[in-house]
Parts: C-alpha cells; structure tokens; sequence
C-alpha cells in the first residue's frame, strides 16, 4: 500500500524512511525515490521498485550545511573520502558554496561509510543538497543521508507531480509527500571533480553548463563514459525519459522539416486516427500542417513560449507523460532553438527519450 502524506506529515514520513522504507519526495527537479542511503537491505529496495539494474549507481542527498559545516563535514560522516588531493578538494567545496543547495550534483571519491550498492561498486559517490524545503525537512527529520533516483520506474519519464510518481510507483513505495508540482522540472547536473581539480559534465540539467564556468573560470570539459563492467557510462548511454510510443523529434524550424518528411511519416502512421504534436510557441500553425498532410486528429501540447526554457524544462516531463496518455499511435516533438543553458538538458532528455524509436527519414 502506498500512502499520500502531506508536508505536516514529514515526521510519518521520516519514521518509514529510518525503519528502512521507501518514500517518493519532492525535489526542485523531479520526484525521486527515497531511502536510507547506508542501510543495504533499503537501497536495494530501492533497485527492485524502480526495476533499475544494479550497475546504474545512486545519488546520495545530504541536508543543507548548519552554520560551519563544510566539505569536511561530509567527510567527517563518511560520505565522501577524508584524504583529498588540494586541488580537487577547493574545486568540490567552490561549488558546494555556489551552488548548493540546488541542481547540481557532484561525483566525488567516496567516503568509507557509503554501500556498495548504492555506487555500483565504483570508487567515487554522487553527492547533492535539494533545494525544496520538503526534501530538507525530511532529511533533517530522519537525520539520515538518502538515496533518491528519479522515481519513475527505469527507462520512463521521469516525474514532476506527486501524481505522477504515483502512476510510476504505486504499491511499490511505502509513500508520497505530495509537495505539488516541481519548479525546475529536468534531474540536475552531474559533474566529476578529478584528482587534479578539472571538472567534467556527465549529465546536462538543471544548473547550465556556462553557470558552473563563471564560477570557476575554466571550462568545464565533456564527460569521459563510466565503466561498469560490460556497460558503459550508466545514465548517459541508453535510452531513457522514454514514453510508451514512438517519440519522434524534430527542428525547431517547421520549414527544415514540414516539406521533406511527410512521406515517411505517411508510411509509419498508415491507418492511425491521431498523432500528438509536442511543440513551442502557438501550436496551431503545426496543427494545420499535421492535419492537412496527414488527415488524422492532431494533440497539440505545448511547451510555452519559445525561447523561454525555464518553463520548457518545467513542463517537459509533464507534457510528454499527457501525450504518452493520450491516443495518439506517435509522438512528434520539437526541439529547442537553444542548445545551451536549459536548453543542452532539454535536448538530451528529448533525444533519450527518442532512442528507441527510428529518426524521420
Ligand atoms: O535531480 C536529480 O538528480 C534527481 C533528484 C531526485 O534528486 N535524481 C536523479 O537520480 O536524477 P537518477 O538516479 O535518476 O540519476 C542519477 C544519475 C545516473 O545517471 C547515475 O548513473 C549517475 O547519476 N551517477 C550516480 N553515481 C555516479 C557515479 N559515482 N559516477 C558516475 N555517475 C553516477
Ligand atoms: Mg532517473
């Protein structure tokens, strides 16, 4: 049985988590799955509700630092190894003081208390300070460092609403705290600090790339693939976010694409009765096209003004989840103009969540 909590019910939620339960909680950027990040038979629990496989490694949550608390507070708990190279450790707390709590997540070596399931074994551990006021009450409540993947079952959307996370998880998780719809809407940034203090991007998400250089004044490199054994670079190779039906993206120029793909799309969508447009800006003019073109029913879900990412990041998840739910055979999706900022995790997302389905011709 899986219980809907509200916010005054963060000390119900608190018990479950330090009894070794599961508790979907809300984050700034998506739901994620919580549990005791040092108690092995919990983060295992955790593995089988998402059905996710064991080489694809965890993030660990940590609540905001009290007056005085630094980098060496996490290694005081075993979290993160105590004995760091200078360099690596000046980067690893100039971003912990710039941008936490908040959107991004650190790859660190890994502290002598962290299991080996919740990092596949590796030697470093992911490490991050949510945002939302719910995620701290429940992490200072339960005084326990938590595990929380996005909680959607592998491969799927990720969830945004506590409903949402209901659809991914019911019956599989002891609760939910309902904490409404989350403001960032895409996971965070993970980056890697290495040895020698250069910083590298794993996962392009809520905190941008050109952020993180301001701060440290270099760039900051692309991420080198993670091997576990006979996959490679977990999180960043296979296909993900990935609705039901076949995804399909295009430009966010209709004319790039409107004249040259019909035909293709004809073929594939031969006897359907309706398609879903997931587009910027107004979407009607793409309404017509579809229509005339391929005289089927059109969804028409947009994503906001072009342009404004912010809220293209914060209703993505959402708007594919009410397309996947309607009776569309197809998804069409339009990329983002921009391929910075907001706008490299919104293509990431989107082109994961396309990966199984064939490009248009
Ligand atoms: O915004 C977020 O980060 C959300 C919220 C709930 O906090 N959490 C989230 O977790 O997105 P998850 O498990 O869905 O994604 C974590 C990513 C995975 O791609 C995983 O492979 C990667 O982080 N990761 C975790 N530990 C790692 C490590 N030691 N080295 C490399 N990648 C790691
Ligand atoms: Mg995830």
């Amino acid at each position: 049985m899986t219980t809907m909590l509200t916010e005054d019910q963060i000390p119900q939620a608190a018990a479950i988590l330090q009894d070794g339960g599961l508790v979907v909680m809300p984050t700034e950027t998506v739901y994620g799955l919580a549990a005791h990040a040092l108690h092995q038979l919990a983060v295992t629990r955790v593995f089988q509700a998402k059905e996710r496989p064991a080489n694809d490694p965890l993030i660990v949550h940590v609540p905001p630092f009290q007056e005085g608390e630094d980098l060496s507070t996490l290694q005081a708990r075993g979290l993160v190894a105590d004995e760091l190279p200078i360099a690596q450790a000046k980067v690893i707390q100039r971003l912990m003081d710039a941008f936490w709590p908040g959107p991004l997540t650190l790859i660190v070596p890994r502290g002598s208390h962290v299991p080996d399931a919740v990092t596949s074994g590796l030697d470093t551990v992911a490490i991050r300070m949510p945002a939302h006021p719910l995620a701290q009450q429940l992490l200072q409540a339960s005084g326990l460092p938590l595990v929380a993947p996005s909680a959607n079952r592998f491969g799927r959307i990720s969830p945004t609403t506590a409903q949402a996370a209901l659809e991914e998880l019911d019956g599989r998780v002891d609760a939910i705290v309902d904490g409404g719809p989350c403001a960032v809407g895409v996971e965070s940034t993970v980056v890697q600090i290495t040895e020698e203090g250069v910083v590298r991007l794993l996962r392009p998400g809520g905190t941008p790339q050109q952020r993180l250089e301001d701060v440290l004044q270099t760039p900051v490199l692309p991420g080198r693939p993670v091997h576990l054994g006979a996959h490679i670079s977990p999180g960043l190779t296979e296909s993900h976010y990935a609705p039901r039906k076949p995804l399909v993206l295009v430009s966010h120029e209709p004319q790039h694409w409107f004249d040259t793909r019909w035909e293709d799309l004809r073929a594939r969508l031969e006897g359907a009765e309706s398609i879903a447009w997931v587009g910027w800006g107004d979407t009607a003019s793409a309404q017509n096209q579809l229509h005339r073109h391929l005289h089927m029913r059109v969804h028409c879900f947009s994503l906001g003004p072009a342009g404004d990412l912010e809220q293209g990041a914060h209703k993505l998840f959402a708007t594919l989840r009410a397309a996947d739910a309607s009776d569309a055979v197809m998804i069409i999706a339009q990329l983002p103009a921009e391929r910075t900022g907001l706008g490299a995790a919104l293509v990431d997302r989107l082109t994961r969540a396309s990966a199984d389905t064939t490009p248009l011709a």
